[in-house]
């Protein structure tokens, strides 16, 4: 949840502003994106299609939903600098309290289950590992939100402030491990969205463009082995039969090969834009590559 601050930034009335107050189409479209899946949420429920169980299935569409967000925000960085769109950094608060927003839903929808119990609901917390790893999550979530303002940037200092955000990744992983420990039999979503996680980490230290194949492996290496944990921690099926899934694509394609194939989608679109972009300019390719996660 980083932003842009400059000196000629002013106080946005709108989220769909630029930070010098004019209309951003980028932003307005994503404004408009993070409420299409509440509004279906909402209309599947008000129409009785999450039968038999409506509000178990309204706590799983927003944490599928914020998880989703999460993810996203954490991959602006590489999707900014691997596609060379650096206006993408517009939309790194409006995600990330985007995703803030449906994990917040999240939790209270869980509480109201709970009948709004505190002694029920403090005692599934404690109790089950992967509710005290969500709620973790959500209370740094919480932090960040409350400081996402830029009052508050400007009250803790840009650096202190950088420094704060960057648990961001941290709340991450945390997030990633809560959508494993209750995935039970089907990890495949969490399982792809465990290697782009990496992939977002690695791409923060490396992009330049011999890079490039390690970071595809990345994903694809960080999913698969995420998948074999999860399917030895669960039911202690053999990590190397889980692995060796991977080569089978007779069923369709795996987890991993996605997280991949999205990796690679990225990286190699941003090369040949970066690659056409130089060759417009007649510019030389730059020596070394520059360093990723400027905000805010
Ligand atoms: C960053 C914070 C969190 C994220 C990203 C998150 C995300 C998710 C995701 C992705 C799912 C699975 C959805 C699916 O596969 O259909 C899920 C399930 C669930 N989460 Fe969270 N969650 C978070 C925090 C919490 C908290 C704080 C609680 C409550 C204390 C909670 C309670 C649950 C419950 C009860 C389920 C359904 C489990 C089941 O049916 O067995 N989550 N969450």
């Amino acid at each position: 949840m980083t932003m842009t601050v400059s000196s000629r930034a002013k106080p946005l009335a709108f989220p769909w502003q630029d930070r010098r107050g004019r209309l951003s189409w980028l932003k307005l479209g994503a404004f408009v994106g993070l409420f299409v899946p509440a509004v279906f949420i909402t209309g599947s429920w008000a129409a009785g299609d999450l039968m038999p169980r409506p509000l178990n299935a309204v706590i799983h569409l927003t944490g599928l939903w914020g998880m989703r967000f999460l993810l996203l925000s954490l991959c602006l960085t590489p999707l900014r600098t691997g596609l060379a769109l650096p206006e993408l950094v517009l939309l790194r608060r409006m995600l990330g309290l985007g995703a803030f927003a449906y994990i917040a839903a999240h939790f209270l929808l869980f509480v109201g289950d709970q009948a709004f119990d505190p002694l029920a609901i403090a005692r599934e917390i404690t109790g089950r590992f992967y509710l005290t790893i969500g709620f973790l999550a959500l209370i740094g979530l919480c932090l960040l939100a409350a400081t996402s303002t830029d009052g508050m940037v400007r009250r803790l200092g840009a650096t202190r402030w950088r420094q704060l955000h960057r648990i961001t990744y941290g709340l991450g992983l945390l997030a990633l491990v809560h959508f494993f420990m209750q995935s039970k039999a089907d990890p495949a979503e969490a399982t792809i969205a465990a290697g782009l996680y990496l992939w977002a980490l690695a791409r923060r230290r490396w992009s330049a463009p011999l890079a490039i194949p390690a970071l595809v492996a990345i994903a694809g290496l960080g999913a698969a082995l995420a998948e074999a944990g999860f399917f030895f921690a669960l039911r202690g099926i053999d990590p190397l039969r889980v692995l060796a899934a991977n080569l089978d694509i007779e069923f369709g394609l795996r987890p991993a090969l996605w997280a991949v194939l999205i990796a690679a989608f990225v990286e190699i679109a941003g090369l040949i834009r970066r690659t056409a972009a130089r060759k417009a300019r007649g510019a030389p390719r730059p020596v070394a590559a520059h360093r990723a996660g400027s905000a805010p």
